[in-house]
């Protein structure tokens, strides 16, 4: 932060008052995993009385999806999937799991243009698509955008998160269920975090270009993912608060540290 920095002015019309914790356990986890949901589970039966504008989604790996939900006592966790086909219904895709599918399996939400999977060859085309069929199952999209070090380097990180966004969202998508995620990929599983300043300027930046690119009478969902755990979060509480939630990847992957994660942002 330079001494001259001009604060963006607080707007609290950019501002929502649910602050999301999603979970991305990426490849991790089994069948006996389910104590980790549990104990979040317990934990969350109690908070939530207190905290009731939160919201809880853990996105596990496809297999595990109904068989966390037939075990979850409540309603309080949401299980999401960490990516899907773009076809909606059965067909000639080896291997693919379809959005229906994911939905009568229980999920809720789906973590889509991961930088992992965009590392992959995942283009922007084919996440429209997928962004496309998971609407169409009435599921929740976290969009994933984020530039790399290189490009922050080279000071193009609007030009590229406003690429990624009109790349594959399109106007006439059900908007309301995109969540915007912002993961600066030097950020990812780095201990690396964006400045205050920044993390500012690029939330502000993600909701007033969507909000005028697509005409919409609403400010959307941002939340932020690289590298949250139980410690940061407090900074993240005090210096970013047109942030509305987390995504949050290694942490997620133990109770402990995870519900560290919520404890604090709200201490
Ligand atoms: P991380 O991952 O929290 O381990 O950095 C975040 C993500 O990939 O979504």
């Amino acid at each position: 932060m330079t001494n001259n920095y001009k604060m963006p002015k607080y707007n609290p019309d950019l501002s929502h008052n649910q602050r999301y914790f999603f979970g991305n356990w990426k490849m991790f986890g089994d069948f006996n995993s389910f104590n980790i949901i549990k104990n979040i589970e317990k934990f969350y039966v109690k908070f939530r009385k207190k905290e009731k504008k939160s919201k809880i989604v853990i996105c596990v790996p496809n297999v595990l999806i109904s068989f966390f939900k037939k075990k979850l006592k409540t309603k309080t966790i949401i299980l999401g999937a960490q990516n899907c086909s773009e076809h909606v219904n059965e067909g000639p895709f080896t291997g693919s799991i379809s959005t229906s599918l994911l939905k009568k399996a229980g999920a809720e939400f789906v973590i889509l243009g991961h930088s992992e999977n965009r590392k992959e060859g995942e283009t922007p085309k084919l996440i429209k698509k997928k962004i496309k069929s998971a609407l169409s199952e009435k599921l929740n999209v976290i969009f994933c955008i984020g530039e790399t070090a290189k490009e922050k380097k080279q000071k193009k990180t609007t030009s590229v998160l406003l690429k990624q966004i009109s790349q594959s969202i399109d106007k006439k998508f059900n908007l309301k269920k995109i969540i915007i995620a912002y993961e600066p990929v030097w950020c990812i599983g780095t201990g690396k975090t964006p400045s205050s300043i920044d993390l500012m300027e690029v939330s502000i930046f993600i909701k007033t270009f969507f909000h005028k690119k697509f005409n919409t009478k609403f400010i959307p969902k941002v939340v932020y993912g690289g590298s949250v755990n139980g410690k940061n979060i407090k900074f993240f509480r005090k210096w970013a608060p047109f942030i509305d939630g987390f995504l949050v990847g290694g942490a997620s992957q133990s109770s402990k540290n995870f519900i560290d994660i919520i404890k604090n942002y709200y201490k």
